[in-house]
């Protein structure tokens, strides 16, 4: 983990300030805005703004469980295991998305709080990066013999399996510079 004990400080001292609903609702809402592909693992809510009970209802839960974090700075992995493990086995969210969620943090944090300063920006910024990395720590796991765990079913990923083979073929034909030689 990167944070200095300064930006550990003003984290802490930053939790108090915040009001997880409001800016769960807000974060969440910036996120449809900004980054629209992400209404598709939400296809269920009818209201994609703030207001939108479903967007408020997630926005506490997210927003809590980042909130929550703070306490567990020295041990964030172990906090994170089992919500890794739900987004990349169960959820299948990409985890770019983790990054685009993190920016909508940084902004609603900044709008709504007045003594968001470079330094505890700086801080946030780092926790929720470090945040984002281990919420994908479990995309990375893979099981001894290079299988990937997808819906209880061992997916093969490593290079004699014939997925892999299909989708490198796939590759290769598909690639652009490929069609132009073979022309
Ligand atoms: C980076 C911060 C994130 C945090 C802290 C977070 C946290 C959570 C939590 C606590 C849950 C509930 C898990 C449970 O019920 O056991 C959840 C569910 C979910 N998350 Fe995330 N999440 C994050 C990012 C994302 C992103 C970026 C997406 C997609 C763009 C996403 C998609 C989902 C979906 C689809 C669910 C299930 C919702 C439902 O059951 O209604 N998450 N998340």
């Amino acid at each position: 983990m990167v944070l200095s004990k300064t930006d550990k400080a003003l984290l802490s001292s930053s939790v108090g300030k915040i009001q997880a609903q409001a800016t769960g609702s807000d974060v969440l809402a910036r996120m449809f805005a900004s980054f629209p592909q992400t209404k598709v693992y939400f296809v269920g809510f009818s209201d994609y703004t703030a207001k939108g009970p479903r967007v408020q209802k997630h926005g506490l839960t997210v927003m809590t469980k980042i909130i929550e974090g703070i306490q567990y700075l020295d041990s964030l992995r172990s906090f994170l295991d089992a919500l890794s493990a739900k987004h990349a086995h169960e959820l299948m969210v990409d985890p770019v998305n983790f990054g685009f969620l993190g920016e909508c943090v940084l902004s609603s944090l900044a709008y709504q709080l007045p003594d968001f300063s470079p330094e505890m920006h700086c801080a946030w910024d780092k926790y929720l990066c470090e945040f984002a990395y281990l919420l994908a720590e479990k995309y990375r796991q893979t099981s001894t013999d290079g299988s990937f765990r997808k819906n209880g079913i061992f997916v093969s990923l490593n290079c004699s399996g014939n997925n892999a083979s299909q989708h490198a073929l796939n590759l290769l034909f598909f690639s652009p510079l490929v069609r132009f030689a073979a022309v």
